[in-house]
């Protein structure tokens, strides 16, 4: 895709991946709007609001399309993680936060693909994590929220086969950012472990995905082989489970 003075929506462009992304399209040439609660980042505008909302959604979409004209990018970025076992985390934050993760990608998807559809062109890339294939026992919601957003991607892309408006996953494994400021990580002393990369790698898959619409993406590349390696093998995953806890502990929450 060229890029000069395409319009790209970014959420979650306050801080971390979702900043890194604003910078590295801003590089590019895009004209980048970005989303989030705090409305901080770099992005040529900022706009606050919250994902978990429709109405809010909506209204971002529609400000953006009469203001510019158009979405040619949309990154579906924005989120945070509950941690903690099942039984001790907080449900109505783990309401939240599937409201954020999951139905946020389905609204901005179904307010945005509309008008990519009438100018066959476009791009969504949905950020998810190696949590899809992976589940977390201390982010399980966060894990079951990011499998139902994997699925959905895998659907879409499927569904817009034949179209120019592509969409793709990027599965980061730990990514060095605020994830873990989150109040229930309080007192985890969470450790990112050795494959933790810096945001900026997972802004590049971002561009990669725009540039080519491939249904996933990993980051580093290597996950590649664990979510194929556990779908053909799924009795194997205690087994990953105990190899996990015994070389990283419990207390490393990725
Ligand atoms: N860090 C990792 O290890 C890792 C690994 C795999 C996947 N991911 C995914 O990468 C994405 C970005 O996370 P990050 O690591 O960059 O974390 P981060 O540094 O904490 O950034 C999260 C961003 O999302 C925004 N946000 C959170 N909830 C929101 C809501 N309800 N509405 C609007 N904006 C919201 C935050 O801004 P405000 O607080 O201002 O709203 C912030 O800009 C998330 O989807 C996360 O699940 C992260």
């Amino acid at each position: 895709m060229a890029s000069e003075g395409k319009v790209a929506v970014v959420t979650g462009s306050s801080k971390g991946i979702g900043l890194a992304t604003v910078r590295l399209l801003k590089e590019k040439g895009f004209v980048t709007i970005g989303v989030s609660r705090s409305g901080g980042g770099e992005a040529h505008e900022e706009l606050r609001a919250d994902v978990s909302s429709k109405e809010e959604v909506r209204r971002v979409v529609d400000y953006v399309v009469s203001k510019y004209g158009r979405i040619d990018v949309l990154v579906n970025n924005a989120g945070f993680g509950v941690y903690g076992y099942f039984w001790e985390t907080p449900l109505d934050e783990e309401e939240y936060e599937v409201r954020t993760l999951l139905l946020g990608v389905i609204y901005f998807t179904k307010s945005v693909l509309p008008l990519m559809l009438r100018r066959n062109y476009g791009a969504i890339v949905n950020v998810v994590s190696e949590a899809a294939y992976v589940s977390m026992p201390t982010l399980l919601v966060y894990s079951s929220a990011k499998a139902a957003v994997a699925h959905f991607t895998n659907g879409l892309w499927a569904s817009l086969k034949g179209t120019n408006v592509k969409v793709s996953g990027v599965y980061p494994g730990p990514v060095k950012t605020d994830f873990t400021s989150h109040p229930s990580f309080k007192n985890t002393e969470p450790k990112f472990n050795i494959l933790a990369v810096p945001p900026e790698r997972v802004a590049k898959a971002v561009w990669k995905a725009i540039r080519t619409g491939k249904r996933e993406i990993y980051v580093p590349s290597k996950l590649l082989i664990e979510p194929y390696f556990l779908k053909l093998a799924l009795s194997l995953q205690s087994l990953t489970y105990f190899v996990q806890r015994s070389i990283y502990g419990k207390k490393v929450i990725f």
